[in-house]
């Protein structure tokens, strides 16, 4: 069966790319089929595997191009990537005059099914018209929280929006909320992930400790699977990982 999952916040530099590139990563030497899709207009998923950004998230929902002919190979085996680039935003203009917006990207991943076991789509920080798209394309959300005060305010404000969308009938799920940045030194970090289990109980997912070596992975177009698999952060993400299977498997 296909996970159609959306890694989404609508805070900037929550750790959405990096969480969407590392447990992708993960998943596909793992052995699952997995496709990345960037939906945000910057490009970073597509940099960070050491590829250039491309239109083919445009040509997917504006020029319909078929779907096979948008992914592209990132030279890792079971792992495929559906790039975004600054036309992103151009399909952004376009969906919002189209009727059915709302489902048209899960129309256009159709084809996904069957062929990938995981579709883990990065978010832009916003909730606009592909965000949404995005959710209504996916089943279950992971929402990485930065443990900071106003991140986790946001992030409250986020997993309210999904009850709505719930209460509106949009089969969607928060399955995962994953403190990012967290620094086990700092008593307001060790504070926030009280403050966290109080809001989200046990979707609340183990940690990822701030790591230089996460954020120097992209500079050289590696996963940290690839740059430096044995350190903090990436003890974090490979339990994340296993979570997130767990959940499939209930
Ligand atoms: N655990 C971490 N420790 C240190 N730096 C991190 C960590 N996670 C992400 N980063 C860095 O923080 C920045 C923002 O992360 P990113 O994943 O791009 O966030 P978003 O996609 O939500 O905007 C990036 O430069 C990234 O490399
Ligand atoms: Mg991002």
């Amino acid at each position: 069966m296909s996970r159609f999952i959306c890694i989404g916040n609508q805070k900037g530099g929550a750790g959405k790319t990096t969480t969407t590139a590392t447990i992708g990563a993960a998943l596909a030497i793992w052995g699952a089929r997995v496709l990345l899709v960037d939906l945000d207009s910057q490009g970073n998923l597509s940099t960070s595997l050491g590829l250039p950004p491309r239109p083919k998230l445009f040509d997917l929902l504006v020029k319909r191009s078929p779907f096979d002919s948008c992914v592209v190979e990132t030279g890792r085996k079971n792992l495929w990537l559906l790039p975004g680039d600054s036309t992103t935003a151009e399909a952004k203009e376009t969906l919002a005059g189209r009727s059915f917006r709302e489902q048209a990207l899960a129309k256009a991943l159709q084809p996904a099914r069957g062929k990938f076991d995981y579709i883990l789509m990065d978010c832009a920080p916003s909730m606009d018209v592909l965000n949404i798209c995005a959710l209504v394309a996916a089943r279950e959300v992971i929402m990485p929280v930065p443990v900071e005060y106003l991140a986790m305010v946001g992030a409250a404000a986020y997993s309210k929006i999904l009850d709505q969308f719930a209460q509106d009938g949009l089969e969607v799920k928060l399955i995962a909320v994953v403190p990012t940045f967290y620094d086990e030194v700092t008593v307001k970090c060790r504070e926030g992930i009280g403050i966290l289990r109080e809001q989200f109980g046990d979707k609340l997912a183990d940690p990822i400790k701030k790591d230089v070596r996460i954020a120097e992975a992209p500079g050289f177009g590696k996963t940290i699977w690839e740059y430096k698999s044995k350190c903090a952060a990436a003890d974090g993400y490979l339990a994340l990982m296993k979570r997130v299977v767990a959940v499939g498997a209930v």
